[in-house]
């Protein structure tokens, strides 16, 4: 197993979520370690994510990446899938990209959406971790999203809800959050989110749109579907990524 040194120490955490785990290989430098080669790591299980950390640079800046994430609906605690946003603080990141499939509610497959705020579907991911009122750091979605707007590359604001799954919603579900202000809508994400505020980090939210939510299509929702259009969005958010990481606080 490689050694992550003190030569090793990131500034900005990156988590990649369903079917972006590729992005990987935009760092640079990389020192890679398994997920279970770290005590105490949960191991995602979810097809599309791998469970490596990957430390190295990204647009010149030093960079950890969480590849691949454990669920709450693997029956993972809320303190147990957060241990990744623990590990990535200690190694020394101040700031965190968490990025995310979702479901669109309006918003069509292939959409960029940075998230502007969340809201918890039924109980909540709960469990110790402590709410915040305003997580997503508000400057540094503004200049990446002016970068963002140089590079050509279209995005949106919007609020998505966090439901446990692991099954998709229910159409009336999905309408009851259109009527209530949402425009996506996501098994991961908020619990990171809410611990990384806990640990005093700046956070920056992106949501890929992968499918539009369950009843807004005349498909059925499949898991593949979501993998596949995340592979298809890699070359985009490959050039969105190291502008959100070059404006990085800090
Ligand atoms: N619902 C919940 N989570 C998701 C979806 C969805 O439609 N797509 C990707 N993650």
């Amino acid at each position: 197993m490689p050694t992550l040194g003190r030569a090793h120490r990131p500034r900005v955490a990156i988590t990649l979520g369903s079917g972006l785990g590729g992005l990987a290989a935009l760092v640079q430098d990389a020192v890679q370690t398994s997920a279970c080669d770290i005590p105490g790591y949960p191991i995602p299980m979810a097809a599309g994510h791998a469970g490596q950390v990957i430390v190295g640079t990204l647009a010149e800046r030093a960079v950890v990446v969480l590849q691949g994430r454990a669920h709450l609906y693997e029956g993972h605690t809320a303190a147990r899938a957060t241990f990744p946003l623990r590990f990535a603080h200690h190694l020394g990141a101040h700031s965190v990209v968490i990025t995310c499939s979702a479901g669109g509610l309006g918003l069509a497959p292939g959409s960029l959406m940075f998230i502007t705020d969340h809201m918890r579907a039924g109980p909540g991911p709960g469990l110790g971790l402590r709410g915040c009122p305003a997580p997503y750091d508000g400057a540094w979605m503004r200049r990446a999203q002016q970068a963002a707007i140089k590079h050509e590359i279209d995005t949106v604001r919007g609020t998505i809800v966090w439901v446990q799954g692991p099954s998709y919603e229910t159409q009336a579900e999905i309408r009851y959050f259109m009527e209530h202000g949402a425009q996506a809508v996501g098994m991961s994400t908020i619990p990171e989110v809410l611990e990384a505020k806990r640990l005093g980090m700046k956070v920056l939210g992106l949501a890929l749109i992968t499918n539009a939510a369950a009843g807004l299509s005349p498909e059925p929702l499949a898991h593949q579907e979501v993998l596949d259009c995340a592979r298809r969005m890699r070359v985009v958010l490959g050039r969105l990524l190291p502008e959100i990481v070059r404006n990085a606080p800090g």
